[in-house]
């Protein structure tokens, strides 16, 4: 008899002290529910916790102690910049309950300081009517994405619409007589090709691992040098004397080549060396559809073009305010936007991304000095190669990526974007001064076509220089007649 009670009763309390740990467990998955909060950067969020006062009465639980911790400050932290906090909640008896809550809410507030991920852990003490005490800790993912005030809606929302307008006039601007005469020499548009898409993705893998780039800002640079040629290209071709025709076609012809090759290197190259290190994927839809807002319009300006002919003056009138306005919003505009994002970038990783463009600028003008083209069309080729449609790359990563890798990333176009273009400025200001310093000491009577004599004029307007300086009389009488002359040898003095 005895030997049973006792047996029952070692019995009852297993029973119980496992429905107690049944209950805590089952108290901890309610709790503990490893969410990922998303908080926009520079935002402030209430993160909450639930206690379900129905387990906590089951538990008789008197005291809660909770601490709270931000893993890394400076990702982000509760208000007044503190990333610990404790605190100890009071559970008033049971019988007494002043409120009719069927939980207890405990909040804090999360400011959102750099885009990235984090943890929050919380160590949970709670103690009963008996002083036993249970311990529970759990975390949660912080994901801190791009910052969603309003000027950034406004920014990234506008991006597409850009896109798909620069894409819409370019197929309107496409010439169609131009576009057979190119196709009947294929070759240029061969080069460009080899040079746009097999290039630059190879230049932008090389300088990132030469670089030693992180994954992200590889990512980044590589995306960068899969996207295809700028519109700005062709505006530096004429600046230069370069082809004009063979630059709108490689713009287009890579533009429409983006839709294949883009996802290509991306899911080969890209894939294996900063995808898989990173561990996300690029969702094949989005990329699909960033990449159809490019080359869509394009076919739509074409359809309309040929459809109704006469928009086609129209469009060539507005071309450059509309450059200009562009210009405006992505350099001015976006750089206000996304001003913060200069933060995320080491002077490393800044210093060499415009490597992509300039060596570009070198290696496409090489190629196609090797496959014998003339100068004007190794410096189209070579601006067409180097000049990259950052619009492009700045959609593809924003909209096609996932958070926060998206707007991390998205510093890497940006910088290209601001510093692509500077060897050309150097260029034309060294050909102003050039020209204003050469222009009074040409003798006319060496002016002539060919290249040999423009060369023995040029030594000679060294020799002329150093005799100047010494008697600098003999300078007048000779101005006039060489102004007008000086354009013409131009492309041989940039070189
Ligand atoms: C939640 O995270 C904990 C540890 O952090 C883990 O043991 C548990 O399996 C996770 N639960 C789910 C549903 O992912
Ligand atoms: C408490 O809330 C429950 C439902 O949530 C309700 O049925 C009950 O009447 C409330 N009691 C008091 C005292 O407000
Ligand atoms: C984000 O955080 C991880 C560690 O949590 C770190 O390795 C990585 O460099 C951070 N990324 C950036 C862009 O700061
Ligand atoms: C919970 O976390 C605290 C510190 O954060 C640690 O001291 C304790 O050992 C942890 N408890 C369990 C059960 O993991």
């Amino acid at each position: 008899m005895v030997r049973s009670i006792v047996l029952v009763i070692f019995l009852t309390s297993i029973f119980l002290s496992q429905c107690q740990h049944e209950s805590i467990a089952s108290f901890k998955s309610t709790l503990c529910t490893n969410d990922t909060r998303k908080i926009p950067l520079f935002a402030t969020q209430d993160i909450h916790k639930t206690f379900d006062r129905a387990h906590l009465r089951a538990l008789n639980i008197r005291v809660i102690h909770i601490s709270t911790l931000i893993n890394d400050r400076k990702v982000a932290t509760f208000d007044k910049d503190r990333h610990y906090i404790d605190n100890i909640i009071h559970i008033l008896d049971n019988t007494q309950t002043s409120k009719n809550d069927s939980t207890i809410v405990y909040t804090l507030k999360v400011h959102a300081n750099y885009i990235n991920r984090t943890l929050i852990h919380y160590s949970i003490r709670m103690i009963d009517g008996e002083n036993h005490i249970f311990r529970i800790n759990c975390s949660d993912v912080i994901l801190i994405i791009g910052p969603s005030r309003v000027i950034d809606k406004v920014f990234k929302g506008i991006i597409p619409f850009v896109i798909m307008f620069i894409s819409i006039q370019m197929g309107i601007l496409l010439d169609l007589e131009v576009l057979k005469e190119l196709i009947r020499r294929p070759i240029q548009i061969l080069i460009g090709f080899c040079c746009q898409y097999g290039l630059m993705p190879l230049i932008a893998y090389s300088i990132t691992k030469l670089f030693r780039y992180e994954s992200l800002y590889g990512l980044g640079l590589f995306v960068v040098g899969c996207c295809p040629g700028g519109w700005a290209s062709n505006q530096w071709t004429v600046l230069f004397d370069g082809d004009l025709n063979l630059s709108v076609f490689m713009s287009f012809s890579s533009t429409v080549a983006s839709f294949f090759m883009m996802p290509f290197w991306l899911y080969t190259l890209g894939e294996r060396v900063y995808l898989r290190d990173l561990k996300i994927r690029i969702p094949f839809v989005n990329l699909t559809q960033s990449l159809l807002t490019i080359i869509g319009p394009l076919g739509i300006g074409m359809l309309a073009v040929y459809c109704c002919p006469k928009i086609k003056p129209i469009v060539t009138r507005i071309v450059k305010p509309m450059l200009l306005i562009l210009i405006l919003y992505f350099f001015v505009f976006g750089a206000f936007v996304n001003f913060y994002l200069f933060r995320y970038i080491s002077l490393r990783i800044a210093l060499s991304a415009p490597l992509l463009p300039w060596l570009g600028f070198i290696f496409g003008g090489l190629f196609a000095w090797i496959f014998r083209q003339d100068w004007s069309r190794i410096k189209t080729v070579g601006i067409e190669t180097g000049i990259q449609n950052v619009g492009i790359a700045f959609m593809v990563l924003l909209y096609s990526f996932p958070a926060p890798e998206n707007t991390q990333a998205s510093v890497i176009p940006l910088v290209v974007a601001y510093l692509s273009a500077q060897p050309f400025y150097l260029i034309l200001l060294g050909r102003f001064i050039y020209r204003k310093c050469q222009k009074p000491e040409k003798p006319v009577r060496y002016v002539s076509d060919d290249t040999l004599s423009k060369t023995t004029r040029r030594l000679s307007e060294e020799e002329s220089e150093i005799v100047d300086t010494s008697s600098p009389k003999r300078k007048p009488s000779i101005i006039v007649s060489v102004a007008g002359m000086a354009a013409d040898s131009e492309p041989l003095e940039v070189s």
